[in-house]
C-alpha cells in the first residue's frame, strides 16, 4: 500500500462486515514519526469496486467478440466454397455407394460447422438482424412444440400465463435460437428431470444487473423467461458463462457457444438478460426487449439517453 511514516498511503481491501462482506479503500497518513497510529478516512467503496469488475467483463467479452467475429467471418467464406464444391461433386458423382456415403458425412460436418459459425456470428454481432413484429407467445407455443423431441419425458414443460397482447420488434430467427439454446441448457441442467417454465410477460425493472452489458438496468420491457428448477449454476461461474467456450460439459457435449449467442442476441435487440441462479434452487434466465421507444432507462451514469439506441425499436401492446 506504499505506506511510509509521515506519508500519504492509500489501499484497498475486504472487510468482514455483519451485514456482508464490504470493499474498503483506506486514505491517510501516518501519525508521525514513531507513532505507530495513523489518521485517514475508510470509504466504502463496494458498488464502485462491483461494477469495475463487471466493466472489465463487458470489455473483455468485447473484445473475444471481435476475435470471435473476424475469425467466423473468414471461416464462413472458406465454408461456402467447400458447401458450393461438394453440390458440384454430387451432381458427378452419380449412384456409387461408398463415395455416397462419404459426401453425406462431409455434408453433416459442414453442417454442424455452419451452425458453430452461426453461433459465433450471432455473438459477435456480425449477422444481418432482420426485425419484424413478433409476439413472444406465439414464439413460446412455437418452441413449446419444438421442445417435446428435444426434453424427453422426464422434463415437464409449464407455461405462464403469458399476455397474449404483446408484440416486440425482433429477429425471429435469433430470438427463437436464443431461446432454444436456453432450453437445452435447462434440460441439461435437470438430467434426473425437472420443470421448465416458460414466459412473456410486461415486467417494470427497478435497478437489476444486466449479465450482458455489466450495467443497472430499470425501466419497463418485455420480459421472455426460461425458468428451469436444475442444478443452479455456482456464484463463481456465473460470471465467466457466457464467454464462448466457457463450458462445464464433457468433451463433445458442448462447446460452450450457446449462451455467447444468447448475448450476441440480446445486445443486437438492444435488450438485456438477467439471471437469478442459486445452486441447487434451479436458475431463471430474462431476456428483457424494450417495451416502448424512450422508455428505456438505467441506473448507472448518464449514458447519454436510451432514446437514441431505441430508435426504430418498439415493443407494442396489439390493440387485438
Ligand atoms: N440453466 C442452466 N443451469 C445450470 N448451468 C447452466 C445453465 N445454463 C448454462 N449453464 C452453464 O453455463 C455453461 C455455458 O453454457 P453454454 O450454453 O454457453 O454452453 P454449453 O451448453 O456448455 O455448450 P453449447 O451450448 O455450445 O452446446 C454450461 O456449460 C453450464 O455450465
Ligand atoms: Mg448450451
Amino acid at each position: 500500500a506504499g505506506r511510509h511514516l509521515g506519508q500519504p498511503f492509500e489501499c484497498e481491501g475486504w472487510w468482514q462486515a455483519a451485514g456482508g462482506r464490504r470493499r474498503i479503500r483506506i486514505r491517510g497518513r501516518s501519525a508521525g514519526p514513531g507513532d505507530l497510529g495513523m489518521l485517514g478516512l475508510v470509504w466504502n467503496v463496494t458498488r464502485e469496486h462491483a461494477f469495475q469488475v463487471r466493466l472489465t467483463q463487458s470489455e473483455k467479452l468485447e473484445s473475444l467478440g471481435r476475435m470471435a467475429g473476424g475469425l467466423a467471418h473468414d471461416f464462413n467464406n472458406h465454408l461456402a466454397v467447400l458447401v458450393g464444391n461438394l453440390e458440384l461433386l454430387d451432381a458427378a458423382v452419380g449412384r456409387e455407394p461408398g463415395v455416397r456415403r462419404r459426401l453425406d458425412t462431409i455434408d453433416r460436418t459442414i453442417t454442424a460447422a455452419t451452425a458453430l459459425v452461426r453461433s459465433l456470428l450471432t455473438f459477435a454481432r456480425r449477422r444481418t438482424v432482420e426485425m419484424e413484429s413478433i409476439r413472444p407467445t406465439e414464439l413460446l407455443d412455437e418452441l413449446h412444440e419444438m421442445l417435446a423431441s428435444l426434453l424427453g419425458r422426464q422434463i415437464r414443460v409449464v407455461r405462464d400465463a403469458g399476455d397474449a397482447a404483446l408484440v416486440v420488434d425482433a429477429s425471429r430467427e435469433q430470438l427463437q435460437n436464443a431461446l432454444l439454446n436456453l432450453c437445452v441448457n435447462a434440460r441439461d441442467a435437470m438430467p434426473d428431470g425437472g420443470e421448465l417454465t416458460l414466459g412473456a410477460a410486461a415486467v417494470a425493472i427497478a435497478c437489476e444487473h444486466c449479465r450482458i452489458c455489466g450495467e443497472e438496468v430499470t425501466g419497463s420491457f418485455v420480459a421472455i423467461s426460461v425458468r428451469d428448477s436444475g442444478a443452479g449454476i455456482p456464484l463463481a461461474l456465473q460470471e465467466r458463462i457466457f464467454e464462448p467456450f466457457f463450458t462445464t460439459k464433457a468433451e463433445g457435449q458442448g462447446t460452450g457457444l450457446g449462451l455467447a449467442a444468447v448475448a450476441g442476441c440480446v445486445t443486437s435487440h438492444q435488450g438485456h438478460l438477467l439471471l437469478d441462479s442459486t445452486p441447487g434452487g434451479g436458475s431463471c434466465f430474462r431476456i428483457l426487449l424494450p417495451f416502448t421507444q424512450g422508455a428505456v432507462g438505467d441506473c448507472s451514469s448518464g449514458a447519454g439517453s436510451g432514446a437514441a439506441t431505441a430508435v426504430g425499436r418498439k415493443a407494442i401492446v396489439a390493440s387485438a
